[in-house]
């Protein structure tokens, strides 16, 4: 069989596929195609990773509500407190007159741990006035029976009783604590009131929540 009649006998019926050269224009397309498809593919997984990658990350609030606080405490009158929040809770700094400081030592035989010898402050607070600087104390003012938060009752006498020398009333149960934090016996809280870590940045400015170490 010749060439001519082989060619007449494929002919016919039978597909001819045919491959033609890609032309530039579809190379670009084709390139094009490819690069969307990785960039859409990144853009998604990004956007799938982000709840999970801004869940691992502490919230700004949440950083702010733990750092430490500043307070100004040239403003506070002698024998007045002032009340600020750290971490959500109200932290006393009670500015001391020199009789209610000296007072702290006359009742030591009413308390349950006049020495503080139970961890409820720092080490350099654990003193006769539980401070850094004897006439301000630094507290926090949530009983340590069930955490309500006690009046102060900061004068002598009054509502209290010819015996009293000053302190915070918890009217829940009936906690005394004196005007250092320190609880009366025959109170239902524990121990006593929390001293915070502080720390003093100058003469009038206290820092609460951390100290000169560095210790939150
Ligand atoms: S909570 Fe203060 S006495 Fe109970």
């Amino acid at each position: 069989m010749s060439d001519k009649d082989s060619a007449k006998k494929h002919s016919g019926k039978s597909t001819q596929l045919s491959f033609s050269e890609p032309t530039k224009t579809d190379l670009e397309k084709r390139q094009f195609l490819i690069t969307s498809a990785s960039v859409m593919s990144a853009a998604g997984a990004a956007v799938a990773a982000s709840p999970f990658v801004g869940s691992m990350l502490p919230s700004e609030r949440a950083k702010a509500a733990g750092a430490p606080v500043k307070v100004d405490i040239s403003g506070i009158p002698e024998g007045e407190i002032k009340t600020v929040k750290w971490r959500g809770k109200p932290v006393w700094i009670i500015h001391r007159t020199d009789e209610m400081t000296a007072d702290l030592a006359k009742h030591n035989d009413q308390l349950s741990d006049p020495d503080c010898d139970v961890e409820q402050q720092p080490i350099y607070c654990k003193n006769a006035d539980r401070s850094i600087k004897p006439n301000i104390g630094v507290v926090v003012g949530l009983c340590t029976h069930l955490g309500c938060s006690p009046t102060p009752k900061l004068k002598e006498g009054g509502d209290m009783g010819e015996s009293w020398d000053g302190g915070f009333f918890c009217p829940c149960h009936g906690s005394k604590f004196d005007l250092s934090g320190r609880v009366y016996k025959g109170s239902p809280a524990p121990t006593n009131l929390v001293v915070p870590p502080h720390q003093y940045l100058d003469e009038m400015t206290l820092l609460i929540g951390v100290d000169e170490k560095g210790e939150a």
